[in-house]
Parts: C-alpha cells; structure tokens; sequence
C-alpha cells in the first residue's frame, strides 16, 4: 500500500495552524486522526517538546497513522476509539486539560477508494460503510431492517434527498423481491426510482442517499453532538477548537453549539473556505469548512 501521505491530502492545513497557535509545552488532541496528516503537522509545529493524543477508529486507517507518526516517539499517543466517547477516554489517561482540539470530519480517501468497504458506487460491493467495524449495523442491515418511514427520513434528513419517500418505497419493493447488500444493486434501485428529470446534473442520483445511510450507520452526527457538549469540560481556557465539516448538516451542529452558551467565543464569525489554489490541487476538499472557537476563561 502507498504511504499514509500520498493516500490523504489534509484539507486546510495551514489555517488549522494558524488558528491553533500550537506551542512547544502543549497538549493537543487530534479527534479525526484518518491518515494523521494535520496530526503530523501539529506534531512538527509543536517541536521539540508538544504532545498529540490522536483519535482513530477505523483500524486500518490507525495503523497507517502509527506507523507515519512513529518517528514522533512518544510525543504522540494514539487511542482506538470514537472522538464521541473523547471525555471518557482522556479521564482514563488520566489527563485533566488540554491546550487544543482538532475535528476533521468525513470520510478519508483511504476509506472512500477502498471499494469493498462500500462507501461508494463507483464499483460493486457490499453495502457495509461502517468506519469502524466494531459497529454493530451495516448499512445493508439498515436497508434490510428499517422500515419505508425511518428509510425516508434517513434520506430526506442525513441525505437531503428530495426524492425521499419515492426511493424508500422502491427499496422497500425490491427487498421483498431479494436482499439489497451490494452497492451497485442500491444506486440501480435508486437511479430507476428517481424520474429521469429529476436525476442530478453534477453528481451521481445516488450521492445523497449513500451519505445519508453513512451518517446513519456511523451515527455521525450524534457523535458530533456528543462531543461539542464534552469539550468544553476538558479545553483548558484559553484553548481553541478547530472543527472541519463537509455538509451544511454538520456546519449547523457546530455554528449552534459554539453561540449557544458561554462556553466559547467564536474566532471565526464565518466558516474559513479553501482557496480556488486548494480545491485545484485537491477537488475532495471543495465542501470543506473551518470554524474555529476558543474556551472562555
Ligand atoms: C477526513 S478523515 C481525517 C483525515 C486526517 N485529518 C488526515 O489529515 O489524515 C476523517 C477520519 O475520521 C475518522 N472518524 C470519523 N468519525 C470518527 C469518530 N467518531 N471517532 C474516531 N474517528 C472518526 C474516520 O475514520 C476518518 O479516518
């Protein structure tokens, strides 16, 4: 397998630097650590002496990581967990504060290139998409289990799919006629239940509904929810909190919780976008959004 670098560009690198200012003394948690691109990043800005707790789930992508990160010693630890879980984890290392929090969302091009882990429809496999495999449901098993309503509103709210109701009904009916468990199988249902006027003209018909079935198995909004009502109980004052989202979904969880109580003060009144030169050289980064706040003393 090519090396951690060339699989994943980290978006926006160079304002997570600036807006977390890390400092040689410094405790930093990266909660996204994917391929560990910004991690590796915070490790080389906050030399000789700063430390990096990493979060990582997906195990391939964890293994990937600590290896790239190895020659950082032990100025980087690395925890296999959900960032969801982030409070818990730090109180079991025994770690009261730190000095800043990094959130990259979404899904890794490790993750998205590797066909049979089923997050995308360019090639068949089976309909898994969990990040972590320690999940308990696929998104086959939701296919599978849910029923037309909670399939609708899966599409409608976590995809934002207009046609949310048509597309359950068609999979409801084609389930009955044989399980739905590969990829291809799903975005064929979805391409005949969607009318031919209403397909698209930039993206697949089936882009909405498979991020809405990601969302749903890797329950990733809850897990944002989770962590933004966390974080202010371990980020020193002072600290900051950078956190990249992919979808306005994700953007109105973060805009909300960082005006909603005393918490924070919000360094970036509007979301910092990557530059025309960015998406140029890396198109996966075109939705990408930065919003930053720092814990108030
Ligand atoms: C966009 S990638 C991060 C890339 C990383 N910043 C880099 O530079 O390589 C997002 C990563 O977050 C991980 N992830 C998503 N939700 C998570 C969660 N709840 N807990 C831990 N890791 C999670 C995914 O498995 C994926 O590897």
């Amino acid at each position: 397998m090519a090396p951690a670098s060339e699989i994943h560009t980290p978006v926006l690198a160079s304002e997570v630097l600036a807006c977390l200012q890390p400092r040689t003394s410094g405790l930093y948690v990266d909660g996204t650590l994917g391929l560990g691109g910004h991690g590796e990043a915070l490790l080389a800005a906050s030399a000789p002496a700063g430390r990096l707790i990493g979060f990582e789930w997906d195990h391939e992508a964890a293994d990937l990581a600590r290896r790239r990160l190895a020659p950082f010693g032990d100025r980087f630890f690395l925890v296999e967990a959900s960032y969801a879980d982030m409070r818990t984890e730090l109180q079991r290392l025994r770690i009261g504060k730190i000095d800043g929090l990094l959130v990259d969302l979404g899904v890794s091009s490790l993750q998205l290139d590797s066909m049979e882990r089923g997050f995308s429809f360019r090639a068949d496999a089976p309909l898994d998409m969990r990040m972590d495999r320690r999940l308990p449901r696929t998104a086959a098993d939701l296919v599978a289990t849910l029923s037309e309503e909670e399939l609708a509103d899966i599409f409608y709210h976590y995809g934002e799919e207009r046609q949310a109701r048509r597309i359950a009904r068609f999979l409801v009916r084609a389930r009955q006629e044989a399980p739905v468990t590969s990829t291809a199988r799903l975005a064929e249902i979805v391409a005949r239940a969607v009318p031919r006027r209403f397909h698209p003209r930039k993206i697949h018909v089936a882009t909405r509904v498979f991020q809405g079935l990601r969302i749903a198995v890797n329950r990733e909004l809850d897990n944002l929810v989770r962590l933004l009502q966390d974080a202010p109980s371990f980020l020193a004052p002072g600290a900051r909190i950078c956190i990249i989202t992919f979808h306005s979904l994700e953007d109105r969880i973060v805009k909300r919780a960082f005006g909603s109580d005393g918490a924070w003060q919000v360094i970036t009144r509007r979301p910092v976008e990557p530059s025309a030169e960015e998406i140029r050289a890396n198109p996966r980064a075109r939705s990408a959004r930065l919003r930053v706040a720092e814990r108030t003393a």
